[in-house]
Order: structure tokens, then C-alpha cells, then sequence
């Protein structure tokens, strides 16, 4: 029988990409609030025998997580085999350590209430810095997807002489990637945080990169503070404008016109969230590691 794939409301285009990448039946769910806003769910397809999988990506993660938990053991408990997840945006990856006293590593416990009720994970580019591999917090098998040719590819097609620019030490490890399979140079700045919207970035040393298109490339794009510091640096030191690349486009509140408005040349994402800037796919990516988990 072929495996069950569900979509959380809001990730049917994914699922329907996916879908173009190999043979699943598509399951349906009622997921909905109760009039006093608790979540109620329900298995509308029946999954007794079968592998079944959720596709709910994980972006704004509060309002998702309840359902999405919820309609695991609602799979579970209707018999299914095994009830994988598919969150092409993992969140809470950023909080991997304790940055305050009396404060939580929410890494940790969001990983392990997802590893109670789902078998396996399926993200991309998880946000890995102080936690080197998702095995040090999930203790489900899990595969990443990456977005780094999807990447690449819209960068040598789309932008002329590029210079890939990671605008912190944490973007390093795409940046190097995308920029090795483009065959294209790179740089990378030093970043302080010093708060949810106060950022600074270092000024790189730019005279040999004057007739090149600057693109920043990172994995999440929140407040767009780090790209709009960045954006504002360059302009300032004579560079042409910049492409903005996002692998998970999460643009908090007015944060993606905030960025066109700091002097981005355009804005462009992977299709992990839905949002206007997506312009790569991933699914045929993501399709493969799915698969690996799928008899
Ligand atoms: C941080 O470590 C990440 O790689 C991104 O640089 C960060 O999440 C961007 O956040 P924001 O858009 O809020 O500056």
C-alpha cells in the first residue's frame, strides 16, 4: 500500500510538490480551533496499516505546534504503521543555549515533544550552530535536506558576476557551500547581536569586489535586522545594490518591506514558508529524503 502523506493547513502546495516526486496517497485531516481556541483534529482518511506522513512546516510554531502534535496521535491511535514529519522550517533551532540566567534551552524541549509522537523528521537546513546535529536534540532518525544547489543554481542563472556575502560566522557553512557549487566567490563578516533588533556587522574589505553583484545569502531572515545592517554597509561603501537570499523566509512583521525599503536590489527564498520572495524549490530535494524513510 502506498504510504499516506497529510498536509497541516497552509502546506498544501508543498505537499502537492512533493507529490510530483514520488507516489503517495493524499490524506486528509480536519484541523480547526474550538470557539474557547483549543485545537481540535482529526484523521479524516483512513490510516490503519499504513506509513503516514504530516507536512507542517514550522514557521510562527506556537499556533502548530498543539495541532500538529495532536494529529500524530490521532494518526497513531487510528492504526497507522509510522508517522513521519515533514518540516521544511524546524523552528526553536536558534535557542540552542542558555543565553540568560533563568532562561530555557527551548531547543531541546521542543525537539524532544516532537520526538515523543512522530517516528522520523524531514527538514531543511536546520539553524545547526551551537548544536552541531539534530541527533544531539531529537532522538528520532532525521534527515536534511539542503538547500545549497537550489541555491546555487538561481544565483548562476540570475545574478551577474555575483560575490556571495554570509553576513555572520553562522551563515559561513551555507555561504562556503552555495558559493563552491556557483563557482563564484565569497566573503564573510563578523556579526554582534546585541539585541531582537539591534545588529551590527562588520565593514568588509571591498575594493577588489567593485564590479561584482553583492548577494547575501542566510539561512533565516526574521527581523531582517542582519540583512539590513549588512545592505546598509555595503550601499554606504560604494557597492551596487544586493540580492537578498533566504533559505526559510520568516520575515517577521513588516520585516520583508523594511529590507526593500534598506536598498535591496530584490529579494529572493527557498519555498520552505510560503511567502511572495520564494523563487527555489526545494521539493524535489526534500522528496528525496522523505523517501529514505518510506518502504
Ligand atoms: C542567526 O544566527 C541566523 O543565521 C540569521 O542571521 C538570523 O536568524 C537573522 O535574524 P534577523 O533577520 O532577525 O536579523
Amino acid at each position: 500500500m502506498k504510504p499516506v502523506g497529510i498536509a497541516m493547513p497552509g502546506n498544501e502546495r508543498l505537499t502537492d510538490d512533493l507529490a510530483a516526486h514520488f507516489d503517495f496517497d493524499r490524506g486528509l485531516a480536519t484541523v480547526r480551533r474550538f470557539p474557547d481556541g483549543e485545537s481540535h483534529v482529526r484523521a479524516e482518511t483512513s490510516v490503519e496499516g499504513r506509513h503516514v506522513f504530516i507536512v507542517c512546516t514550522l514557521d510562527r510554531p506556537d499556533d502548530k505546534l498543539v495541532p500538529l502534535l495532536l494529529l500524530a496521535c490521532a494518526i497513531r491511535e487510528a492504526g497507522a504503521v509510522s508517522v513521519g514529519l515533514v518540516a521544511p522550517y524546524l523552528a526553536y533551532m536558534r535557542q540552542d543555549r542558555q543565553f540568560h540566567a533563568g532562561e530555557t534551552i527551548s531547543a531541546q524541549h521542543v525537539a524532544a515533544w516532537i520526538s515523543r509522537h512522530v517516528d522520523w523528521l524531514v527538514t531543511v537546513d536546520p539553524h545547526l550552530h551551537r548544536i552541531a546535529e539534530l541527533s544531539q536534540v531529537y532522538s528520532i532518525p532525521s534527515r536534511v535536506a539542503h538547500a545549497a544547489d537550489g541555491v546555487a543554481s538561481w544565483v548562476r542563472l540570475n545574478v551577474n558576476q555575483p560575490l556571495l556575502i554570509g553576513p555572520d560566522e553562522e551563515s559561513a557553512q551555507w555561504v562556503r557551500d552555495v558559493a563552491q557549487r556557483a563557482e563564484v566567490p565569497f566573503i564573510i563578516l563578523a556579526k554582534t547581536r546585541r539585541g531582537d533588533r539591534d545588529v551590527k556587522v562588520s565593514i568588509p574589505e571591498v575594493d577588489r569586489w567593485r564590479s561584482h553583484t553583492p548577494v547575501l545569502v542566510d539561512d533565516i531572515v526574521s527581523t531582517a535586522r542582519t540583512m539590513i545592517e549588512t545592505v546598509g554597509h555595503l550601499r554606504r561603501i560604494g557597492l551596487a545594490a544586493p540580492v537578498c537570499v533566504a533559505v526559510h523566509a520568516v520575515f517577521a512583521q513588516t520585516a520583508f518591506e523594511d529590507l526593500h525599503a534598506a536598498g535591496a536590489a530584490d529579494i529572493v527564498s527557498c519555498d520552505t514558508i510560503s511567502h511572495p520572495s520564494n523563487r527555489i524549490a526545494l521539493a524535489s530535494a526534500i522528496a528525496a529524503s522523505v523517501r529514505e524513510f518510506l518502504p
